[in-house]
């Protein structure tokens, strides 16, 4: 029964930043501490190694924290907490700092100066990026950190079922409980097929996106929602589900999963949205055209598409620099090429698909949830930073400003942590392996198809509660397969993915007026 003074799961840039702290701070003390990192697959698969565009920071003379606080708010139609907005931004120089220094590179120009690009949204060039593989340099250069320091062990294919509280030792909770405690994690063991009981003083939820609730998404696989459903299962507080953000430029390529993301960055350096006769549309939603904020864009090219009958639109970079569009983009240009589109001759096909969760669990600015002893942070965390839509770039800006802000948080209160004796081992007594694993298949197709078709771009009242409806079925169906069931990760996700729709689809209902990400046919613009 393995018991840690730490217990983070999720190894992306939320956990890793968050472990890279904690470690840096007791090994200057020269303290002994532990601390566990658990993965449900290899350390470097989620959603940070994928992103493309960079990330967001006041780093040009030109730019000031004013106005990376105002486009942010803009974006987010001004639901964003603005406190938190400021925190983020004005904390972000020396985050990024840090970043650097742990050896993550970011491209230069000629002059030596950091090369910042502009992406949708942001009134000044400030975003750093390594090439169009952003996301996996700064992955590297975590796992690179995190792995010097001896008292952090990564847990590779290790699954987190539950959180434990004193749920499990038989006492009620309720949502609104002042004391719920967390004191870790049961984990799936992958390899053998057993849960193991990960104790923790405190435990760091850095579980990531919700994509593969959807047909199609951004995210690759490991993004379930694990760890919203967990927190809220454990009486967690979540707020702004509703609010999902649709990029609106994956390339076009129905049935591929994870769908392939053509950066917003590429609008950026001058790529212009097109129907398939070269003619423009966004002058008719937009006077920023092309680069406007991402729920504008998305919903403009879902009306493009239903108005003219076809599943994508096109973005047209032909005009641009070739060699410079390569070397900013070399990523993206031999994707393309590989699947038959030369960039200096054809327009991508794009069309929107699921990318990022803009809700999650309630923290406060320290990252802390209404559990003791339970912070999260990134993808999985609301914060109150994005308000109704998240301005691009600014999520793995997030995640390393509250890792840091959870870390100092942690290390000042989780002494007063006690971890009861008496927390029982996991319970599958009366249950067996699932025969028939084409259930599961099945169901998370239907989850799919609910919510690609009820809760996705433009929704209305009679979708939203044909959605309700059918989600009701599929969890009393899949209830009684869990029940039944030894843990298995297909069963777990899918649980897991039921249980976020569900909340999703609640807040949905609930919001009466039309606000960034959330569109409600039936009803008017706030
Ligand atoms: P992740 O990086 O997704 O890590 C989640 C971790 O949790 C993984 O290790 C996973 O295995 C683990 N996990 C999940 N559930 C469990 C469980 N039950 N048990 C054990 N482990 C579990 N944002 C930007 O700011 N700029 C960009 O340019 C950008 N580009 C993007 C491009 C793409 C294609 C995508 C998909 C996203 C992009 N984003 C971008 C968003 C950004 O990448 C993510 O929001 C951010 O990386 C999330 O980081 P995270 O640490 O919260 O989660
Ligand atoms: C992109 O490169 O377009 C993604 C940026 C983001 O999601 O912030």
């Amino acid at each position: 029964m393995p018991q840690f003074d730490f217990l983070i799961i999720g190894s992306g840039i939320a956990g890793l930043s968050y472990a890279a702290k904690l470690a840096r701070h007791f090994d200057k003390l020269k303290e002994e501490v532990s601390i566990a990192v658990i993965t449900k697959v290899q350390a470097d698969e989620t959603n940070t190694k994928y992103a493309q565009g960079g990330i967001a920071v006041v780093w040009a003379e030109s730019d000031s924290f004013e106005k990376h606080i105002q486009d942010t708010m803009d974006a987010g139609d001004e639901v964003n907490k603005r406190n938190i907005v400021e925190i983020v931004v004005r904390e972000a120089p020396e985050r990024i700092q840090e970043l650097i220094d742990y050896g993550t590179r970011f491209d230069k120009e000629k002059g030596g100066e950091y090369d910042l690009a502009k992406e949708g949204g942001h009134s000044d060039h400030r975003i750093l990026h390594f090439k169009d593989i952003t996301g996996a340099e700064i992955e590297r250069a975590l796992l690179e950190e995190v792995n010097r320091h001896k008292c952090i062990q990564i847990f590779t294919h290790y699954y987190a079922v539950e959180l434990i509280t004193q749920h499990h030792l038989g006492e009620t909770v309720y949502r609104y409980r002042e004391d719920i405690k967390c004191f870790g994690s049961y984990v799936l063991n992958r390899r053998t097929g057993e849960v193991e009981k990960f104790l923790a003083k405190t435990t760091l939820l850095a579980t990531g996106g919700i994509g593969n609730i959807y047909q199609s998404t951004t995210n690759p696989t490991i993004a379930t929602g694990d760890g919203i459903a967990m927190a809220y299962r454990a009486k967690g507080i979540c707020d702004n589900m509703e609010f999902i953000q649709f990029h609106p430029t994956s390339f076009h390529q129905p049935g591929e999963k994870p769908s392939f993301l053509i950066s917003e960055a590429v609008r950026g350096f001058g790529g212009v949205l097109k129907r398939a006769d070269g003619s423009t549309f966004m002058e008719n939603y937009d006077s920023r055209l092309s680069l406007a904020p991402r729920d504008i864009v998305a919903r403009a090219i879902d009306s493009e598409m239903k108005k003219n009958g076809v599943d994508h639109v096109y973005l047209d970079v032909r005009h641009c620099d070739y060699d410079k569009f390569v070397e900013h983009f070399p990523n993206i240009t031999e994707y393309c090429l590989r699947q038959g589109v030369d960039v200096r001759k054809d327009m991508i096909p794009v069309v929107p698909a699921q990318h990022y969760m803009c809700g999650g669990v309630r923290v406060n600015e320290w990252g802390k949830t209404n559990i003791e002893f339970l912070y999260a942070v990134g993808e999985c965390a609301c914060t109150g930073l994005h308000g109704s839509n998240r301005l691009a770039s600014n999520s793995l800006l997030e995640a390393v400003v509250f890792g840091h802000r959870a870390y100092e948080s942690t290390v000042a209160n989780f002494e007063n942590a006690v971890i009861p004796q008496n927390i029982p081992e996991w319970d599958d007594s009366g249950t067996t392996h699932p025969e028939e694993q084409v259930l599961v298949t099945e169901m998370t197709r239907e989850l799919n198809s609910i919510m690609s078709n009820y809760v996705g771009i433009v929704r209305t009242d009679r979708r939203l509660k044909r959605a309700y409806d059918r989600l009701e079925l599929l969890h009393q169906e899949h209830e009684d397969l869990y029940r039944e069931s030894k843990v298995s990760v297909a069963i777990c996700e899918l649980r897991n993915m039921i249980s976020v729709s569900y909340l999703i689809i609640k807040m949905a209902m609930a919001r009466r007026e039309n606000i960034g990400l959330h569109y409600n046919a039936d009803h008017v613009h706030a």
